[in-house]
């Protein structure tokens, strides 16, 4: 385990799992980056700005480069593939080429839709099969970064993320509050994943960081369930009648992304390398309504409202 802390820069400190991180690494020589929604302090960061992606990577000189920014709603990354590839697939590679000529270590944080869903359940050697443009923005980068520093990446592929969340992005907290404004609430009836928390992310993530893992985790919650099954699960936490909820395959919902409906990533490597297990649903659903007591009314996303999208990805 090192002793000392490196010298961490982490991309996109303001999103679901970026706060998590930030709060599990904040160490002092933490320096946290965000784009659109920076709070004071923050470093500013554009993936998509290579040359002054370059430039902050010199002047901050990181030992460890922790990227969880990425452009994650689906539907855009399909409308605007270019901006979805500079941001999720060239911005990654250029931290991974700062990497190369520096020494310092990289993780980046992919998703369970680098697989299609056609097999029961993929480990990390399986061969990705990405369906649409934002999961092949993700697996363009992870073959770009394991290319690059083949020693010192860690890839971290996870799925189906809610925690707390002052934008509210996820689909718990998006859920809760269409339920709270006596909306019914469209869920597919036909995708299936497994719910993982944001904290318990940014501890494996820490956990492998520490110990020096090199490649590929998947880290994802221990259970495999369909949407409207988590829809009935966030009722239940929250006290809403479910009567609210209308399933609906997805073909049926005018999305544009074609979506993969159900990826199942087997997580035994994490395991085995004596990563604490992640919560259940129902443990994470709790600490949820929790926080969100205890945090008081939310901001609310402009994007979550003008998405329209209850999953984002
Ligand atoms: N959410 C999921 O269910 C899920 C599932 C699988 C994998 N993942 C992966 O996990 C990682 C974190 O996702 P998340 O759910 O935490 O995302 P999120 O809550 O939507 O936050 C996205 C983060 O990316 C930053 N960002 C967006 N555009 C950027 C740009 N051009 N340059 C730099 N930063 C940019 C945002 O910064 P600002 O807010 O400051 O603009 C924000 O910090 C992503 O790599 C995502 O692909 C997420």
């Amino acid at each position: 385990m090192s002793m000392q802390q490196p010298r961490t820069l982490l991309i996109g400190a303001s999103g679901q799992v970026g706060s998590a991180l930030e709060a599990e690494f904040s160490h002092e020589s933490l320096v946290a980056a965000s784009h659109t929604h920076a709070r004071p302090g923050d470093t500013l960061i554009d993936l998509g700005d290579h040359v002054a992606l370059q430039k902050t990577l010199r002047d901050v000189q990181p030992d460890l480069v922790l990227v969880a920014g990425a452009m994650c709603n689906a539907e855009r990354c399909e409308v605007d593939p270019e901006t979805c590839e500079r941001i999720n697939t060239t911005g990654p590679a250029t931290v991974a080429e700062y990497a190369r000529a520096s020494g310092a270590r990289v993780v980046f944080f992919s998703t369970d839709h680098v697989f299609d869903g056609a097999r029961d359940c993929y480990v990390e050697e399986d061969t990705p099969r990405p369906l649409y443009v934002y999961a092949r923005s993700k697996a363009r980068a992870e073959a770009l970064i394991r290319a690059m520093i083949p020693e010192r990446h860690l890839i971290i592929r996870t799925g189906w993320v809610y925690g707390p969340d002052i934008w509210r992005r996820n689909f718990a907290l998006r859920l809760v509050d269409r339920m709270a404004s006596g909306e019914k609430v469209v869920v597919p009836s036909d995708q299936w994943g497994s719910p993982t928390h944001t904290e318990d992310v940014a501890r494996a993530t820490r956990f492998l960081v520490e110990r020096d893992a090199v490649g590929v985790f998947h880290a994802t919650g221990p259970e495999f369930l369909s949407r409207v099954t988590l829809a009935l699960k966030i009722c239940e936490t929250f006290g809403f009648e479910p009567g609210a909820i209308e399933p609906r395959p997805t073909h049926d919902m005018g999305q544009i992304a074609r979506r993969s409906l159900r990826v199942r990533l087997d997580c035994d490597k994490l395991r085995q390398a004596g990563a604490a297990p992640f919560r259940s649903v129902t443990d994470g659903l709790s600490s949820l309504r929790l926080s969100a007591q205890s945090r008081g009314p939310d901001r609310r996303s402009s994007d979550a409202q003008r998405t329209g999208s209850l999953e984002g990805r």
